[in-house]
């Protein structure tokens, strides 16, 4: 981390809520609101819990056992009962959950009550394959319904899921599953991707073979004829699903118990496993979607991530479901097949919530205006923002063509803190590119390496202070990558982003500081391109930058040093961006790459990619002198 870091985005503009909005908000008054949630933060988040249903009920809110956290101990509970039962037992039952759009406009529908007996065949049939409590399974499937009903499933038997998305390629899937030792995989024949299709089976036998600890792959047939499967190892899912019951009582579980793995980049190659668990991870999903959102029963709530990465399993499955919304999912791209099609989306399914990235909105501005014209966005009322810094610029166009009344929250949380912790409420005055403020009961910061509070405007590192329910428990089978999050910076958790403050207390993303590169929103580590490089056999050695890009927020660029008797050329260079591809999927492939002599590097031999990122930008580079090289 360096010592001092400079700001320079100076954005002054303030955007009141509407009358309407306001009126219609869960929080009226933040300030008042967040005020008494930070006097009594257990308080607060022990009154937001008794909204949901528990089995047992907690004797401590909280244990904080520096840096380890326990919320709700003693109470036992279960997500998916949260999710399902508490709705499929009320009015609800017959309220649309899901509605999913394929890529090819194929249409499927679930209502709480279908998707609860979706949920108990499934684990039943899990049951029935042996798995108990606290086994894993991965599940690698494209955006389909089926994802939704396996991590459902899991959770009810307290089976810990471990969704990979399905854009990773055989060696990166194969680690996850070895990470993990999981029992059973569940994955589809295929996915699509703007009209073409992705033989995703192929790449789960290709990562299995170097899985021993997999059992049996479970395979959602989405082509016919189906494709060949080999019994008894493989399974088709409809027949698996065929002959189970539709009652399968959810466990009551230990708050505690772990409800997922999600693996996530960080400096080093290997990715950790960020762990979650029921009971706090309930709480603070079930809470932020309520009143980020400002979620009401009538709402039709669209969220495009992908449950492969964290905002889909916090605001498309969890938080949701919890709140009894009805979700809009669907599968596919925003310009395919052409740049209508999510508000073709919002005008058809009259969605009123729309949650989005950066990179989308600036691809999507790059068709312009007369795209989102087209369409009827008039049943829209709130929007939303994640995964990256929204620039000004950006956020003014999503404003502008959605008809300049729907306020943007821009939404500022990792897989690591589960939920939203920085964040606007819709009753709340916005800055077009600022996350605002703190969500309740969340205690920020910006602080200096010492953890000392920085005077407004400074630059320095965002910092949680205290520990809140859905943070992540642990790294799995890591635990000392797990202390480093609230050891690196004295007394608060350490986000790895740098920020500002102003004098309102708005606080300025402005990108990692640490060795992770943000690109389209998905964290990719460049140690994990670096090694996947170094794995070509005329590499000998590798540095990964991110360098800003218009759409995607940030490009890999690579520097290479080849082995002698290998020569630079646009075939070696493709065979490099392939190779990157074949270890770790199209989302970590460089965009450029140099080939060079020599790398910038410490007497201790560790490369200095700021360094080389100053240079590739053409700002001054620093202090030098103790480089090797
Ligand atoms: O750098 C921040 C950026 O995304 C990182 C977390 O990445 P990930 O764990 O993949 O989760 C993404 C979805 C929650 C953060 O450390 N980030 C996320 N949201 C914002 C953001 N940066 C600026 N503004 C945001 N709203």
């Amino acid at each position: 981390m360096d010592d001092k870091i400079d700001t320079l985005v100076k954005e002054s503009r303030v955007i009141q809520p509407t009358a309407r909005t306001k009126a219609a908000a869960h929080i009226q008054d933040y300030d008042l609101a967040y005020k008494a949630s930070i006097a009594d933060p257990e308080g607060f988040w022990s009154t937001v819990a008794k909204e949901l249903e528990w089995f047992s009920p907690w004797n401590r809110v909280l244990e904080w056992n520096y840096p380890w956290a326990k919320w709700f101990v003693g109470a036992t509970c279960n997500i998916a009962y949260n999710c399902l039962d508490r709705h499929a037992n009320t009015w609800r039952r017959n309220k649309v959950a899901v509605m999913w759009v394929g890529e090819n406009d194929e249409e499927r529908i679930f209502t709480y009550g279908e998707l609860f007996r979706q949920v108990n065949r499934c684990a039943n049939a899990l049951k029935a394959l042996g798995l108990q409590k606290g086994d894993r399974v991965t599940i690698y499937l494209p955006k389909i319904p089926e994802q939704v009903i396996a991590m459902l499933a899991c959770a009810r038997i307290g089976v810990i899921h471990s969704v990979v998305y399905s854009g990773f390629s055989a060696p990166a899937l194969a680690s996850r599953i070895q990470d993990a030792e999981s029992r059973v995989i569940i994955t589809a024949d295929v996915g699509y991707d703007r009209g073409k299709t992705i033989h995703l089976k192929r790449v789960v036998d290709d990562a299995v073979r170097s899985c021993p600890s997999v059992e049996k792959v479970v395979v959602v047939r989405r082509e016919a004829p189906g494709i060949a499967l080999a019994a008894p190892k493989e399974i088709d899912w409809v027949e698996w699903l065929k002959e189970q019951n539709v009652v399968c009582p959810a466990e009551p579980l230990d708050s505690e118990t772990p409800l997922y793995i999600l693996y996530t980049s960080g400096t080093t190659g290997k990715p950790k496993g960020v762990v979650h668990v029921h009971g706090g991870y309930m709480v603070g999903t079930y809470i932020t979607t309520k009143y980020v959102f400002d979620l009401k029963e009538e709402d039709v709530y669209f969220c495009v991530a992908d449950p492969g990465w964290v905002t889909g399993h916090s605001y498309i499955v969890y938080g949701p479901l919890l709140n009894g919304a009805t979700i809009l999912m669907a599968e596919g791209k925003p310009d395919y097949p052409n740049p209508g099609r999510w508000w073709d989306l919002i005008e058809r399914y009259g969605v009123s919530i729309f949650y989005t990235t950066p990179t989308a909105i600036r691809l999507l501005m790059k068709y312009g205006e007369d795209w989102p014209k087209k369409y009827d966005l008039s049943t829209l009322r709130i929007l939303g923002s994640v995964g990256e810094p929204i620039n000004p610029e950006a956020w003014e166009w999503f404003h502008r063509v959605t008809g300049s009344d729907k306020p943007i929250m821009d939404t500022w949380w990792q897989t690591e803190t589960g939920s939203i912790l920085i964040t606007p409420l819709p009753s709340v005055p916005l800055k077009p590119g600022s996350a605002t403020r703190p969500f309740l009961g969340i205690e920020a910061d910006v602080v200096d390496k010492e953890g000392k509070s920085l005077p407004s405007n400074a630059g320095g590192f965002a910092v949680i202070k205290k520990p809140w329910p859905s943070m992540m428990r642990t790294i799995y089978k890591d635990p000392d990558r797990y202390k480093v999050y609230w050891n690196t910076i004295p007394n608060c958790y350490t986000a790895g982003d740098v920020c500002r403050k102003d004098h309102d207390g708005y606080m300025w993303f402005m990108g990692r500081a640490d060795d992770v590169i943000k690109v389209a929103g998905n964290r990719i580590g460049t140690a994990e391109v670096e090694s996947a490089l170094v794995s070509h056999e005329a590499v000998a050695e590798a540095a990964v930058i991110g360098k800003p890009h218009r759409t995607a927020g940030e490009a890999i660029k690579a520097f290479v040093i080849l082995k002698q008797g290998h020569q630079d050329s646009k075939a070696l260079v493709q065979s490099l961006k392939d190779q990157v591809l074949k270890e770790l999927g199209k989302i970590a492939v460089p965009q450029e790459i140099d080939i060079v002599s020599s790398l910038p590097k410490t007497r201790s031999g560790k490369i200095m990619r700021r360094v080389l990122k100053a240079k590739e930008l053409g700002q001054d580079v620093g202090d030098i002198s103790t480089l090797e090289d």
